[in-house]
């Protein structure tokens, strides 16, 4: 047998994403067929107790607290952004400049300037930021509908992503409702997910006109924004995001609707799509409910046989599969930190055009 190579990860955080990715970690190559082994050499974040925990229950070899000694340690190959916005910039460039190979979490930065610059950072290395959505394999399938012209000509795309996670006096201290930490709120916390996906789905962003709203006195964050859209391809979209959404505990769904048809997906319902073919003769029209667990679906040759479920956790075992299989294959990855960047400029478009009240045109 062929001994594989051995990549081994510096992930900094170990929070909620901390999790997912060590988990995706350790089952990717359970899944994807890779020439590489994952070494888990030393997990980084500020609290030593929970740290120690951390290690044990997902056998990282080391901790640390101290994220500028970890990134450039020449036993480090891939270093893993799981940390607050702010940081996301500092540890990836730096990261970067080491030389190594670098995930990064969404949104990818605060600012368009340190979006720009981590991209800039990032040219020479291998990278890839976490917008995992895009590998839900009912997401992908849309994809491949999209492209297969199932739809025809593209009129409307029409998304939201709504929680409820706002709804509580407690919040208000955590580092997603302060400017300073995370950039933005609902902007960068959720839209930043519905514009990846709608570029991926439906193509550039050409035109946006925004609001945004919050509804706690004093906080210095959106918890709500609405924006209309105009598409390079000529079709028309909405988006909203909010982080009252009550009654949504992750509700991130979207509806595409064109000259020959409609889908839509709700990732509340991830492993089912809807699609309405208006091809068909008139009396047979109406929504079909599709399980898109195979056969014939994105990733079926991956995780489960037809008809048998998947999870939130698999869409960062398949990013990370998809990832690392373009890697040995010298390929390009997507979404990359060049993609992270066009979702920062919607992103920025946004809150220009929410200040100014205006359209914002983006080149
Ligand atoms: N892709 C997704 O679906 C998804 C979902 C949730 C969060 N995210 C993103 O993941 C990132 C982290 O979010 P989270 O939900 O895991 O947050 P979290 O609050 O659960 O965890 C953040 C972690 O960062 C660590 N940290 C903070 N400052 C640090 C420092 N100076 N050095 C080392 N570690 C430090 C904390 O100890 C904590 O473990 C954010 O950018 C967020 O937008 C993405």
């Amino acid at each position: 047998m062929t001994k594989k190579q051995t990549l081994t990860v510096a992930m900094i955080g170990q929070g909620f994403m901390g999790r997912a990715h060590s988990n995706a970690f350790h089952q990717v190559g359970h899944f994807f067929d890779l020439p590489y082994e994952i070494g888990l050499k030393v997990i980084c974040g500020r609290n030593p107790d929970k740290l120690a925990a951390m290690a044990s229950q997902w056998q990282w070899e080391e901790v640390s607290t101290d994220w500028q000694k970890v990134v450039s340690r020449p036993d480090v190959d891939i270093v893993d952004v799981a940390v607050p916005n702010v940081l996301h910039a500092p540890i990836a460039i730096a990261a970067a400049q080491a030389g190594k190979i670098v995930l990064c979490e969404k949104p990818l930065a605060t600012s368009l300037a340190d979006a720009q610059r981590m991209a800039q950072a990032a040219h020479s290395v291998p990278n890839l930021v976490w917008f995992n959505y895009r590998r839900v394999p009912a997401i992908a399938f849309i994809k491949r509908l999209i492209a297969e012209g199932k739809l025809g000509q593209i009129f409307h795309y029409r998304a939201n992503y709504m929680n409820q996670s706002g709804n509580s006096s407690g919040k208000s201290t955590a580092w997603r409702y302060q400017k300073d930490e995370a950039g933005s709120g609902a902007l960068g916390d959720l839209l930043s997910h519905v514009i990846d996906l709608s570029i991926y789905l439906n193509g550039p962003i050409s035109q946006l006109n925004a609001m945004t709203n919050t509804f706690v006195p004093g906080r210095d964050v959106d918890d709500a924004v609405s924006t209309l859209v105009r598409f390079s391809n000529g079709s028309v979209g909405t988006f909203e995001a909010s982080r009252y959404g009550v009654g949504c505990r992750n509700r991130n769904t979207f509806e595409i609707q064109g000259s020959k048809g409609r889908l839509s997906f709700n990732l509340e319902d991830m492993n089912h799509i809807e699609f309405y073919d208006a091809t068909l003769p008139g009396n047979l029209q109406g929504n079909s409910k599709i399980l898109v667990t195979g056969p014939d679906h994105p990733y079926e040759e991956n995780f489960w046989k037809p008809g048998h479920g998947i999870g939130y956790e698999h869409t960062f075992i398949a990013t990370l599969g998809d990832f690392l299989t373009s890697l040995s294959r010298k390929e390009a990855f997507h979404p990359n930190f060049e993609d992270g960047l066009l979702v920062q400029k919607v992103l920025d478009a946004v809150e220009k055009s929410a200040q100014s009240r205006s359209w914002i045109s983006l080149s």
